[in-house]
């Protein structure tokens, strides 16, 4: 399926729910979000028939987000449906990993095959700072439960904030000994994320990629393992939008994901439907496409499938750095 722009769409995020079992300073206020009620959100089928659909449209590609895609009571059995539809041939999750020990068996066993990790910081204190309730040894037990499980691959979501200062070796580092794929994201000040939640952090924080891959070789350079290199053999068509890098000899790989100062919307693949069954053309763009009323009172599978062309139609060629939403990230999957 291609969009008004050449460009080939064949990867859906569908943000499962706007809750979450941490409170990241930047994400969400200390209360949580006003949750959606539990009619307005899509039910396991409802997201299951929307795939169908989106699949037969060429969509391969699945990956569930949130609020936190882990705390939504089916998830294993939807990652079962998904996987088991004519055309999806992945379906993976961005979680923040702390349900994870529980979790990864089951959903490995579902078919499950990539999981994205959030983890802002190796400090214990920060951790528990940035996340207002989260434990630090939780994430981690979520990162060992991960390989063990046998995904492949694992990726670690770090996003970057200079006001933070971020131990960002030992975070490139992690890349070395086991096979994984430490991804450093420019911060985005969008929707709640851009003050509202207390976190006070602005454009001044966002530290762009080309300067913290120059910061990490410097330092990794002082501490002898030499500069990071492009990761061709790592990277395999389709792996999105970071770019990758690898130390000598390392099982993993760093990544720089940098929507701010080096955009990757001409190679955009992607659609988003929110909780509540809206398709979002881009993360950007406040325009969104009404699929669940499509998908309830008695829509055909024809009525869906013109939302999502709808949808394609509308994707714009670029951010036209207009980096903010109304929604906040949660409630919009990242
Ligand atoms: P892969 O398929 O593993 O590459 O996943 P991904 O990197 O696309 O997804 P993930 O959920 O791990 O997101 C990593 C970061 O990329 C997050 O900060 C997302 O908000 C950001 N991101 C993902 N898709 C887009 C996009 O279309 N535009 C922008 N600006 N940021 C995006
Ligand atoms: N800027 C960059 N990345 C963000 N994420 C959440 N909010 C932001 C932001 N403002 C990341 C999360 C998660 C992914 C889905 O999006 O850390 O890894
Ligand atoms: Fe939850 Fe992710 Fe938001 Fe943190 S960034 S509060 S883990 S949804």
């Amino acid at each position: 399926m291609k969009d008004s722009h050449g460009r080939t769409i064949d990867y859906l995020r569908i943000s499962l729910t706007d809750r979450c079992n941490l409170r990241c300073i930047y994400c969400m206020p200390e209360e949580g979000v006003h949750a959606l009620s539990h009619d307005d959100i899509l039910t396991l089928e409802e997201i299951e028939r929307l795939v169908r659909v989106a699949a037969d449209m060429g969509i391969t590609r699945v990956r569930l987000t949130g609020g936190e895609p882990l705390v939504r009571r089916g998830v294993t059995g939807l990652v079962r449906a998904l996987n088991d539809i004519p055309g999806i041939e992945s379906v993976a999750l961005t979680t923040n990993g702390i349900l994870l020990p529980r979790m990864a068996g089951e959903l490995a066993e579902a078919g499950l095959s990539r999981v994205n990790i959030s983890l802002d910081t190796l400090d214990p204190e920060q951790y528990g700072a940035i996340t207002r309730c989260g434990s630090f040894d939780d994430a981690m037990a979520g990162i060992d439960a991960a390989l063990e499980a046998g995904f492949s691959p694992v990726k670690l979501n770090a996003v970057v904030v200079r006001s933070l200062n971020q131990d960002v070796l030992s975070f490139a580092r992690m890349s070395i000994d086991r096979p994984l794929h430490v991804r450093f994201i420019e911060y985005m000040p969008v929707g709640e994320s851009a003050g509202a939640c207390g976190c006070g952090w602005g454009k001044e924080d966002v530290i762009p990629s080309d300067e913290l891959h120059a910061m990490i070789d410097e330092q990794a350079e002082a501490a002898g393992l030499g500069r990071l290199v492009p990761a061709a053999k790592h990277r395999p068509s389709g792996w999105g939008p970071a770019r990758y890098y690898e130390f000598e000899n390392a099982q993993g790989t760093v990544g720089f994901i940098s929507p701010l100062s080096r955009h990757f919307c001409s190679e955009c693949n992607r659609l988003r439907l929110t909780a509540d069954g809206k398709i979002r053309p881009c993360l950007f763009s406040d325009e969104e496409f009404d699929v669940r009323a499509a998908l309830r009172s008695g829509g055909t599978d024809d009525d869906v499938r013109a939302v999502l062309y709808e949808a394609l139609g509308a994707k714009p060629d670029e951010h036209h750095d207009k980096v903010g939403t109304q929604r906040g990230m949660s409630q919009i999957g990242g």
